[in-house]
């Protein structure tokens, strides 16, 4: 666990301490790094030591002030006692978060005869119930401030049913619907929810996901194009400072996520078409 001191963020920063899961890789550590350069003290928390040690150097070097401190902790989002003891601990560190943003993942597609239970069981153990743990373990800290934000990373396919991600979709349609729950729930305490969408993106979880992805979901996913880390980290700050519920990063997302229930028939009746055509050949 590192640390690093900078000066106090002045008042016009989007949030004092931010408390980011997945925080070392891809689209969140593209996040951390945009809100260092922002003002803001941040939390970093994932499994893997080694990227948490360097993530920490690399956002810490963005930051603009002697008084932000950019650190780490080590903790599996899906075992709640540990990202419990996370947030107790960085609470103590930096103080209660009044941003909280969740982005640990997990997708192993496959078509479904080749996805065991333990698969379904994994991705629901980090997505969903990784994202309630953090949730549960945040809120406690966040009430008496009566202020803050959570996000949660939803994707196109908390949208949208895809071939290859029997495992995947539903854990991110359950986030889907933890975001519209909470955002209610959490109104009258001040405290807002926003749940990201984004699209392909150029990260190591995509990269691990192509090993896996049949032709047919390979070529389905391609029509939505391939964003950076950063245009989406870019649209989720946007996104908080606006107040969105819905953060839709590319015209794609935008549309799917607006006209998901409409377009759902049609989409399907084509993406079936793209599937047996790769079958096919
Ligand atoms: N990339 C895309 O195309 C895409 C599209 C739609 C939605 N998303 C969603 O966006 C989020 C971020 O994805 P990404 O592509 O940026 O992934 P990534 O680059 O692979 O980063 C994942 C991060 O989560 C951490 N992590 C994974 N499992 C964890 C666990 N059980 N407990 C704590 N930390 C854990 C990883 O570190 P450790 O492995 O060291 O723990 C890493 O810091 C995910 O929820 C993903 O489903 C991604």
């Amino acid at each position: 666990m590192s640390a690093r001191i900078l000066e106090p963020p002045p008042g016009a920063c989007i949030s004092r301490h931010a408390i980011i899961t997945g925080g070392s890789s891809g689209i969140g550590l593209a996040t951390a790094r945009a809100l260092a350069a922002d003002g803001t003290s941040i939390t970093l928390i994932a499994r893997g030591i080694g990227n948490l040690d360097a993530a920490v150097k690399d956002v810490a070097a963005r930051g603009i002030h002697p008084g932000q401190r950019v650190i780490s902790r080590q903790a599996d989002v899906s075992a709640k006692n540990g990202i419990e003891r996370a947030i107790s601990s960085a609470v103590t560190a930096l103080g209660p978060p009044d941003l909280v943003i969740m982005c640990a993942g997990y997708c192993r597609p496959g078509r479904i005869e080749s996805l065991s239970s333990e698969i379904f069981e994994q991705t629901n153990a980090v997505n969903y119930l990784g994202t309630v743990h953090t949730v549960l373990a945040c809120l406690p800290h966040m009430y008496p401030q009566r202020r803050g934000h959570l996000v949660l990373l939803s994707s196109g396919a908390g949208l949208i049913g895809v071939t290859g991600y029997a495992a995947y979709c539903p854990t991110k349609f359950a986030v889907r619907g933890l975001a519209e729950a909470l955002r209610a729930d959490l109104k009258p305490r001040g405290i807002g929810v926003s749940v990201v969408y984004p699209p392909d993106t150029d990260t190591p979880q995509l990269e691990f996901e192509t090993r896996f992805k049949p032709p047919e979901t390979k070529a389905i996913t391609a029509a939505g194009g391939l964003y950076s880390p950063e245009d989406v980290a870019t649209a989720i700050l946007r996104g908080i400072r606006r107040n969105r519920f819905a953060i839709t990063p590319g015209w794609e997302m935008t549309c799917l996520e607006r006209c998901a229930s409409l377009v759902r028939p049609l989409l399907a009746r084509y993406f079936d078409r793209i599937a047996a055509r790769v079958r096919r050949a």
